[in-house]
């Protein structure tokens, strides 16, 4: 799949954010080895602790479904009537990445529009990073 397709399908998941609080609107498209993609928005609280980021959402619908092979993400995010900024994920997705994803393979795409977009690898989102082999 190509990266201007996937930035789309995280466009068409930011018109479902739920963000009566910070007018922030996030969307993201995750794009798993087997072709799969899942969607996610943000999803705000009235009590604010419990929002769930884009990025989150993408990523937990996905393992709840089966999937935990990953190629890359695409996020999206701007305030709302605001062209948008490059929207890096935030310290908690970073970690949630960290948990199903290669630190040197995985790829986050953040972009501006369709055909304007930066791409990490999450190492660099995340250097020197715990986890699950921390453990065993
Ligand atoms: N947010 C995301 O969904 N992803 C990010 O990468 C950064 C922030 C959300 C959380 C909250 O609903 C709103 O954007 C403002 O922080």
């Amino acid at each position: 799949m190509e990266n201007k397709e996937l930035i789309h399908m995280a466009y068409e998941a930011q018109k479902k954010a739920y963000t009566p609080y910070s007018h922030f609107q996030t969307g993201a498209a995750l794009l798993c080895r087997d072709g799969r993609v899942f969607t996610g928005c943000n999803i705000e609280n009235a009590a604010y602790t419990p929002s769930n980021c884009a990025e989150r959402t993408a990523f937990f619908k996905a393992v709840s479904e089966g999937a935990r092979d990953f190629d890359r993400i695409a996020i999206v995010g701007n305030y709302e009537g605001k062209p948008g900024d490059y929207c890096a994920p935030c310290g908690v997705c970073r970690q949630v990445m960290r948990e199903f994803c290669e630190p040197e393979c995985f790829e986050i795409i953040l972009a501006r529009s369709e055909d304007d977009y930066q791409v990490y690898r999450l190492e660099e989102l995340l250097p020197v990073s715990f986890g699950p082999a921390n453990l065993a």
